[in-house]
């Protein structure tokens, strides 16, 4: 098992990685909280699959349980589904030392974490993320929120967990599609941030693939690594923290425009990614090699890499125009200059929009 720290001075928390360490969390958080009560939130396909064990942890350790399943889905991910919550942490007479653990992926983690945010003004909360997005994004650095029927995660608070602790075998029953998504981010980190990561993926991909439980560990501890770097940074996203947005401003428009239903998030940044490195190329921030090495390891997984020709138009101006995180008519528009290496540019949502229609025009 190898752990992460995030510092955050007195909210600081340990990130502990490994492979089937699952029947650990009773005993871990013993150590992190002293009361002796637990709500889970989970789905009932994570639930079916692992709630057994962790409860049987948490009850050698000492802790008696209550469980909460929401259903399975982005769409629960509502205000409806955290007054549930709320309903059985009252109906089970929780208190403010109680702490929430969230087992399950992103959806899971950004409502459950919302829950434990505000319930009583703030409870304890506890990440056991099951998906590869949880393990190397959602579950790390305090971002929790449901979605508004206006749009997503338009509600929600930063909190940061108690502790995060990631079973990387949980990963064995994930559907490959996902698999598959949540190592987009993990590419995301290694464009960004860390050449030797990029290449790591690279080289072991179908290792990876076949869920290699040494090789997943790395990978993952290297992405906490990296994401608790930049928490540590810009906790709240004043500046630094959108370096995460690589790939996803095109990324949130082409997931927004199809409905969220043709794409996973990660299939979508893939596309913003490539988007994202083209555009840099164009401005001459960074070499055409560089942008043929991300596009083809998108390519070689399976991945989309083009902005689909019926999205393009009009529309995908409107749509990046409406992103909640526009400034004065322009996007804060993360480009590369190498693997590992990146600036921010200031780009308008016209601009993309016809660097689409040209490229797609050029065939590339
Ligand atoms: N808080 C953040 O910083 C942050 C960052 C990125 C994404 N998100 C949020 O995360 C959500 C997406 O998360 P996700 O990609 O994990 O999706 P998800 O939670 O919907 O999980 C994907 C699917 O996999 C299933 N599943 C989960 N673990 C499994 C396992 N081990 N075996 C088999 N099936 C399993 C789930 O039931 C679900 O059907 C979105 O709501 C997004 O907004 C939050
Ligand atoms: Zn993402």
């Amino acid at each position: 098992m190898e752990t992460v720290t995030v510092e955050l001075g007195e909210r600081s928390y340990p990130i502990m990685i490994g492979a089937g360490i699952l029947d650990q969390l009773g005993a871990q958080l013993a150590a992190h909280v002293s009361a002796r009560r637990a709500a889970v939130i989970t789905n009932p396909v994570v639930g079916k699959l692992y709630a057994r064990g962790v409860l049987d942890s948490l009850s050698a350790a000492g802790f008696q349980t209550v469980t909460v399943e929401i259903p399975d889905g982005e769409e629960h991910k509502n205000l409806a589904w955290l007054t549930f919550i709320y309903d059985r942490l009252v109906g089970a007479q929780m208190d403010r030392g109680c702490p929430v653990i969230a087992l399950g992926g992103g959806v899971v983690g950004d409502l459950a974490g919302f829950a434990a945010a505000t319930f009583l003004r703030g409870v304890p909360f506890v990440q056991v993320p099951t998906t590869l997005l949880a393990h190397v994004d959602s579950s790390v650095g305090g971002k929790t929120g449901i979605n508004h029927p206006a749009g997503k995660n338009l509600i929600g608070a930063f909190y940061q967990p108690r502790l995060v602790l990631i079973d990387v075998d949980t990963l064995k029953t994930l559907p490959r599609r996902e698999l598959v998504a949540g190592l987009v981010e993990v590419i995301k980190y290694g464009a960004i941030l860390d050449a030797e990561l990029f290449a790591l993926v690279e080289r072991d991909l179908d290792r990876i693939l076949s869920c290699d439980a040494t090789l997943l560990q790395h990978v993952v501890q290297r992405c906490c690594a990296l994401k608790a770097m930049v928490v540590q940074r810009d906790e709240r996203e004043s500046d630094f923290r959108s370096i995460l947005n690589f790939g996803h401003t095109v990324g949130h428009a082409v997931e927004s425009l199809t409905e969220y239903k043709r794409y996973l998030h990660g299939e979508a940044v893939a596309i913003g990614m490539a988007f994202a490195a083209r555009l840099s190329h164009a401005r001459g921030y960074c070499k055409r090699e560089t942008v043929q090495q991300i596009v083809q390891l998108l390519k070689r997984i399976g991945l989309p890499a083009n902005v689909p020709p019926e999205l393009i138009g009009p529309q995908l101006a409107l749509t990046i125009g409406s992103d909640k995180k526009m400034a004065g008519g322009k996007v804060k528009f993360v480009c590369i200059e190498d693997l590992g290496r990146t600036r921010f540019e200031s780009v308008g949502s016209e601009e993309i929009a016809e660097l689409a229609a040209r490229w797609m025009a050029a065939g590339i």
